[in-house]
Formats: C-alpha cells, sequence, structure tokens
C-alpha cells in the first residue's frame, strides 16, 4: 500500500479481527514481495494499484501480480484499492475492489485477543539475503507506545502527531499508525518527499496547516532540505510556531544535520535510536517528563525498561568511553520481539547467542561517563541508505547470479545526502565478451529488478580481484574505508595488500577515494 489513509485502515481491520498484518513497503521488487508471501502465507493480500513518486507513478498491481504468481503459497483472495493516477485490471474470482465489497456490510466485532497475541509481522534486513520477520506482541506494544506519546514525544491527546516516514517502515507502524491513534492524537498521513513534491517548503506546509506540535523523521530528510534550501527561506512562508519538537531517527544524525535543524525551526532536535526489532526508541530524551540536555552526536540516555550495556567481543563488560557492541541486557522491555516469524533458530543466533544474557543490538557505540549513548556503526552487514535498512547480503547474491561475474562483494560507502549507499565490486569471469560498462549496467538492473529501486544500487567497479585474508575471507570494512577516504590499518591477515591499490583506481571514477 502506498501512504494513504487506506493502508492504515487496512494495517487496524486486520487487528480488529485478530488477523496478523504484515506491511511491505512499496519500493521492493516482486521478488522480495514474493519471498514474504511465502513466508507469512497469507490468506488475504490487501494492495492499491498505484504508488505515487516523484516525477511517476508506480503501478503496484503488476509487482503484486507478479509476486504471487513467483511466490509457492497463493492468497485465497486481494482487496484492491484503484487510485485515480492508476487503475488496473482485476484477475476474476480473486480480485476484489477495495470499495465494492465494503457495500452494505456490518463491520465485524473487535476481537479481544491475548496480550502475546503477534499483531504484525514487519519483515527487515539480516545479514543474510532472507528478510527476518519481527513478530510484534499486541499488549505491551500498545502500551509502551501509549507512554512514548506523552513522555518522550510530549504530546497530550488531541494534539497533532506527524512521523514522516512510511507505513512499510517500523516507525511508519508505530508511529504514523498505532501510537498516535491510542493515545488519542492526530495523524498525518503524507505521500510524498521532503523535496521535489513540489519544493523545499512542504513539510514546513503540512506542520503548518495541520498545526503540528511534534514531528518525526530520518536525518537524510534534513539533508535533502538543507541542500535545495540552506538558508531556509521556504520557511518564511510558513508558520510553523506549533511545532514544539523534531525527532530523528533511522540513521545516524549527524552534527552538522541536527545543528542546521535547530537553527532554522527554532525548536529542540532530539535523536532517538530504535530498531524494528524493538519497536520504539531504545535511547531517547524523554523530553515530555523533563528534557535531559542535549549531546550532539547522542541519542541521549535508555528509555525505561531497556538496560543498555556495551560489551566487549568477549561479552565483558567495558568501562565508559569504550567502544564495544551494544547489547542489552535481558529482558527485554513489553512490545519488543518475542521471536522471528517462523524462525525461532534464526531469532536465537542472531540476537541472544552471540552474548549469553543480553540481546545484540547489531550496533557498535559506547555510553559516556553521564550514562550517553553514541551509536557510531553497525556490528553486521547491514547498510542504513536514506534511513532505509538494508542487507548487503542479498545484494550480493543477486549480483552472484549473473552469468558474466565471478566474485562479488557490496559495501555500503558515505553518501552526503543518504548517509550511506551501497556499492558493488564484480570481477568477470574469463572471457567474457561483455565490456565493463554493460556489466556495470547489467548490475544495476539486476539488483533493482530483484530487490527494487528502494536499494538505490547505482554504484558498480568491475575489479581484476577482490582483496581478501589468506584464509579467504573478503575484506569490506577496508575497502568500505578506502572509499571513504579514511585511515585504515593493513590487515596482518591480507593476502596480497597490492589489491588495495587496484580497489582505490576503480573508485576514483566513481567520485570514491579521493586523496
Ligand atoms: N513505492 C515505489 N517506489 C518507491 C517508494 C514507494 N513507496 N519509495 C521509494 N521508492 C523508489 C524511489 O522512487 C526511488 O526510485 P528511483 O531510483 O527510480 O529514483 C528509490 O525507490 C529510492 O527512493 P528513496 O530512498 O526515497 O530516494 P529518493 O532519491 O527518491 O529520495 C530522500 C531521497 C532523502 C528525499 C528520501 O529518501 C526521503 O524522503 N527519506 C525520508 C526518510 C524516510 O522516510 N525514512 C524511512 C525510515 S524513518
Ligand atoms: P530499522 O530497523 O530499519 O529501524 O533500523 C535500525 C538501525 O538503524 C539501527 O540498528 C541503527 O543501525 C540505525 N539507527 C536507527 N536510529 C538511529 C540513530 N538515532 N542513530 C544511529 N543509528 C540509528
Amino acid at each position: 500500500m502506498p501512504m494513504v489513509p487506506e493502508a492504515i485502515v487496512a494495517m487496524l481491520a486486520c487487528t480488529r479481527i485478530g488477523a496478523i498484518h504484515s506491511v511491505v513497503f512499496g519500493g521492493f521488487a516482486a521478488s522480495e514481495l514474493a519471498v514474504r508471501i511465502d513466508d507469512a502465507t497469507p490468506k488475504a493480500i490487501i494492495a492499491a494499484s498505484c504508488g505515487v513518486e516523484p516525477g511517476r507513478v508506480v503501478a503496484y498491481k503488476p509487482l503484486l501480480d507478479g509476486a504471487i504468481a513467483q511466490s509457492s503459497h497463493k492468497p485465497e483472495f486481494c482487496f484492491i484499492l484503484q487510485r485515480e493516477q492508476q487503475t488496473c485490471d482485476l484477475t476474476e474470482g480473486r480480485d476484489f475492489d477495495w470499495h465494492a465489497v465494503q457495500e452494505g456490510v456490518t463491520p465485524a466485532p473487535c476481537l479481544p485477543v491475548s496480550g502475546d497475541h503477534p499483531a504484525y509481522i514487519l519483515y527487515t534486513s539480516g545479514t543474510t539475503g532472507a528478510p527476518k520477520g519481527v513478530v510484534r506482541p499486541t499488549a505491551g506494544h500498545l502500551v509502551a507506545l501509549n507512554w512514548t506519546m506523552k513522555n518522550v514525544y510530549g504530546v497530550d491527546p488531541g494534539e497533532v502527531f506527524w512521523a514522516a516516514s512510511d507505513v512499510g517502515w517500523v516507525v511508519g507502524h508505530s508511529y504514523i499508525c498505532y501510537a498516535p491513534l491510542i493515545h488519542g492524537n492526530t495523524t498525518v498521513v503524507f505521500e510524498g518527499k521532503p523535496v521535489g513534491t513540489p519544493d523545499a517548503g512542504t513539510f514546513w506546509r503540512v506542520i503548518a496547516e495541520h498545526d503540528v506540535k511534534s514531528f518525526f523523521t530520518a536525518p537524510t530528510a534534513f539533508r535533502a532540505i538543507k541542500r535545495e534550501d540552506p538558508q531556509g527561506e521556504e520557511l518564511k512562508k510558513y508558520d510553523i510556531s506549533g511545532l514544539r519538537a523534531l525527532y530523528l531517527a533511522g540513521e545516524r544524525a549527524d552534527p552538522d544535520t541536527i545543528n542546521w535543524a535547530a537553527k532554522v525551526m527554532g525548536v529542540p532536535v532530539y535523536d532517538h535510536w530504535w530498531q524494528t526489532e524493538s519497536g520504539y526508541c531504545i535511547v531517547g530524551n524523554p523530553a515530555g517528563i523533563e528534557p535531559l540536555p542535549v549531546k550532539v552526536g547522542s541519542p541521549t540516555v535508555p528509555m525505561p525498561g531497556y538496560d543498555v550495556r556495551i560489551l566487549s567481543p568477549e561479552g565483558e563488560e567495558l568501562p565508559p568511553g569504550e567502544l564495544g557492541a551494544i547489547a542489552i541486557k535481558l529482558p527485554l522491555p513489553p512490545g519488543t520481539l518475542p521471536t522471528l516469524w517462523n524462525a525461532e533458530d534464526r531469532f536465537r543466533k542472531s540476537y541472544l547467542d552471540t552474548f549469553p544474557g543480553y540481546y545484540e543490538t547489531g550496533d557498535a557505540g559506547l555510553l559516556d561517563e553521564d550514562g550517553y549513548l553514541y551509536v557510531m556503526a553497525r556490528t553486521d552487514d547491514v547498510i542504513n541508505v536514506a534511513g532505509h535498512r538494508l542487507s548487503t547480503g542479498a545484494m550480493e547474491e543477486v549480483l552472484a547470479d549473473h552469468p558474466d561475474v565471478a566474485e562479488c562483494a557490496v559495501i555500503g560507502v558515505a553518501d552526503p545526502l543518504k548517509g550511506q549507499l551501497p556499492m558493488g565490486f564484480v570481477c568477470t569471469n574469463k572471457g567474457t565478451d561483455k565490456t565493463d560498462d554493460e556489466i556495470r549496467a547489467e548490475c544495476v538492473r539486476m539488483v533493482r529488478d530483484v530487490i527494487g529501486p528502494v536499494a538505490a544500487f547505482k554504484l558498480v567497479a568491475v575489479v581484476a580481484r577482490l582483496p581478501k585474508t589468506r584464509s579467504g575471507k573478503i575484506l569490506r570494512r577496508t575497502m568500505a574505508a578506502i572509499a571513504d577516504g579514511e585511515a585504515f590499518k593493513m590487515p596482518a591477515t591480507i593476502d596480497d595488500p597490492a589489491i588495495l591499490d587496484e580497489i582505490k583506481q576503480a573508485l576514483q571514477p566513481l567520485g570514491y577515494a579521493k586523496d
């Protein structure tokens, strides 16, 4: 579903009758949708005919039809919301018109469910290509979300709250749908971008028109606005004096963006850190109770229920100031994931096995003397592109399928707008008659077709060989450091250091690895 009110209606209709929903972001390709259909085995699928992206209408129905054709599991029926921007054909006997099926129907009563009944499954990226189905328990989730609305976001029932995200992400589930509504706030459903729909003043217009009191988005959105309107001229056209604070999450909030947003908007800017798995912030500023001093670069302190620790690779707790794996001492608070859908073993392996007694977040960072957390990087192969969590492993699986690709690696490189971008390195088979340009174009096309436009996969370097350790492990972190022009220590176990120079040379035409 695109960002239309019916998306929220569909989610709530499911929870009303005790049906588990799984929302899939519109920027994924048909095969990603098929993987989710096979894992969640839905009885029904609800979709719109299209989504509206800047400059183009994205036909969703062919994506849905393609996914159902590819999946082994087939839904019993589909409800299709026809949008005027582009309608679609309905498959006789399987597809039903959203409005037509509701004609003259009596609403079903609410079904009481037990507290641990899954409200939804939300797929997110992990180290391997297969997405992880995060399960959300009903009761703890609602209790926790309700608590955050006043104590973190500082809004009272009746006020307007806006999270500029998408229902396909956890921010959208929690803060476009469930949290504002359970707390009695009005929520804003916005189908558009911070820039280009039509201009860099869109956010200010929506805030002014709806008297938004508390606003939540990803730092990348502000980087996009800042790039287009560095002086904040557009803001002069609107009255956003009703706004109390801006909340940022989804990726590291860089100090430049925080400072710029605070200066232009004249409200406090609060970074807060969380994940699909948690469903609400693990570390934040309890501004609605009493704002703690902001330390730019830190999302502030652990929220109630979260006992955040920094651990060494051996699982020893590290003192303040030392960098390590960010872990949460068990038990996790209410509303956080109890398991992964159909994958209890993977749940244990991904989160609980590395540090017995702790939940492993997959992020690295440190706590300072005042207990403020600093989140520095991921410890796995997950990258963050415009606030979207993506698996480089999944992209490598796609590239490896190219008939001329012998070997490949995908890393995340720094990008001034999106935070990170994926970059592929491919070694071609000997004797291929394709040019490097052809290979590059085909790789880009394949990732877009298999994973989707959301991957924003556009950078590919064709190289003779990949840097590896003597045991054959590809040195992805070293490659990323070279790309970003960061200092790095030559890995002691590197097989052939000369390859690093070759990597650097391959990166320079792409605008990376500058001297
Ligand atoms: N349906 C179909 N396609 C979609 C889509 C959707 N719901 N959402 C994104 N896409 C497509 C885009 O059209 C784009 O395709 P393109 O390669 O043909 O241009 C691609 O996926 C990448 O989209 P996006 O990441 O949004 O990049 P962008 O260049 O269009 O916009 C920003 C960049 C920074 C403006 C945009 O990412 C943004 O507004 N981010 C806000 C942060 C956010 O929502 N984060 C979510 C977690 S809080
Ligand atoms: P997602 O599950 O899509 O919400 O992505 C969660 C991941 O995004 C986290 O594990 C972090 O790597 C990153 N992230 C989210 N919020 C922040 C933040 N405020 N600061 C730094 N990283 C963040």
